[in-house]
């Protein structure tokens, strides 16, 4: 039984390392939304589902899914997930190692006649990388789409309605893959921690008891382009000196506020090594466990940006791109996802907030959701080093495993 685990952990971690050979990059791992990328990863994906018994089928979304029937056909689904989209130079384990996971649990329950269907899905956009916007898959899954973002363009001035067509998807069929709550018992994802707090404590796994909100801003700050050498410093008007005072507030008020705050990409226009920056574009992600403290730092982040434009006579703007709020996770679901773990020989299971985002916090608008967290190494991820041992990944299965009885006999 251990050796049969320990292989079923081997080949999750091999195909790990084959969807990363997937990337628009050979040198970085990189996987976007609608891309040929996605195409190659989901016709993978399928084959794999295939291989556990699973029928298959693409969303009008994107999503690739795969159904296992209970004891009778047609039966509401319990949903297994995670997605199967990038960061920039991403790990290998973010989002790829829950589908793996669920569809190796799937496999474990082919012929079991289950009190609900199985259904595994990879969803097509959960960070948001492509088009700004994230849990693109999984909003249209839960049926939380909204129109106007069919105009959201990428780097290249593609919209979403075009990368649909580029796709082979028909922008008029979304509501296709809109899912009801009364076809869905549950929604569980298993996923890497993207944190230090199970690598710390010597722990596998963790139960999620909620994850965090987050808002996402384009942030600009306008002053004007000049002469490096010829500008007396009164006189200008540099948009990077202000742009790195917001940054460093955001940080300031991040902690103050215990919240989280993090500049991930910045702009700097017209970038000449001796002309003084007249334009910055930067971006705004921040956190909290609790939608009320999010809100507020976003306030006072806003304000103090204000504040420091019109104190250097420069403009400042900011566009929200993206919001989702906290989520709490279901508590029979949790209990039953700490009756996994403690099938593993974890007396007393770990219990925590999600700090990164998931797609729970999409599916969430139509069925109750849990997540069950394994350790990754120093706690790093959204980096290439991103790493789990071999022995968490047999413990997530059993656990997983034992989370679907329990759900089952309950
Ligand atoms: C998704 O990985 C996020 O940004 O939390
Ligand atoms: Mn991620
Ligand atoms: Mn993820």
């Amino acid at each position: 039984m251990a050796e049969a685990t320990a292989r079923e952990a081997h080949l999750v971690l091999d195909r790990c390392d084959e969807l990363a050979s997937i990337s628009s990059d050979p040198d970085h791992l990189v996987r976007v939304h609608l891309s040929p990328e996605h195409r190659a990863a989901n016709d993978l994906v399928a084959g794999w589902m295939r291989e556990a018994g699973l029928s298959t089928w693409q969303d009008a979304a994107g999503n690739q899914c795969g159904r296992l029937e209970g004891r009778e056909p047609g039966l509401p689904a319990l949903l297994l997930g995670s997605h199967i989209d990038t960061v920039p130079d991403a790990g290998r384990f973010d989002g790829m190692l829950g589908v793996l996971l669920a569809i190796a649990v799937a496999k474990r329950f082919a012929g079991a006649e289950l009190p609900f269907a199985l259904e595994v899905v990879a969803f097509s956009d959960e960070e948001g990388t492509r088009f700004g916007t994230a849990l693109l898959g999984s909003r249209a899954l839960a049926g939380t789409w909204h129109d106007d973002w069919w105009n959201l363009t990428d780097a290249d001035g593609i919209t979403l309605f075009e990368a649909f067509q580029d796709f082979g998807l028909d922008p008029a069929r979304l509501p296709s893959a809109f899912r009801r709550p009364e076809q869905l018992v549950g929604y569980l994802e298993a996923h890497i921690e993207q944190g230090p707090i199970l690598d710390d404590a010597d722990r596998q796994l963790a139960v999620v008891t909620s994850i965090a909100g987050a808002r996402r801003f384009e942030l600009t700050m306008i002053g004007q382009a000049g002469h490096a050498g010829g500008t007396p410093f009164d006189r200008r008007k540099d948009a990077l000196v202000a742009a790195s005072e917001v940054i460093v507030t955001i940080e300031r008020l991040s902690r103050e506020l215990g919240v989280i705050g993090t500049v991930g990409r910045v702009e700097v226009l017209p970038g000449g090594v001796n002309v003084i920056p007249g334009e910055v574009h930067f971006s705004l992600d921040l956190r909290a466990e609790f939608d009320d403290d999010r809100d507020d730092a976003v306030r006072r982040i806003l304000e103090s940006a204000e504040s420091v434009a019109s104190r250097r006579g420069l403009h400042f703007r900011h566009r929200e791109i993206y919001r989702a709020d906290a989520v709490v996770c279901d508590l029979d679901l949790r209990a039953a996802v700490e009756e996994g773990i403690r099938s593993t020989g974890d007396a007393d299971p770990m219990a925590f907030w999600s700090r990164a985002g998931h797609d729970g916090m999409a599916v969430v608008a139509v069925a109750p959701i849990a997540m069950l967290f394994l350790r990754c190494k120093g706690g790093i991820s959204h980096h290439p080093d991103e790493s789990v041992r071999v022995g968490d990944v047999e413990a997530a299965l059993d656990a997983y495993e034992a989370t679907v009885r329990a759900l089952a006999s309950a």
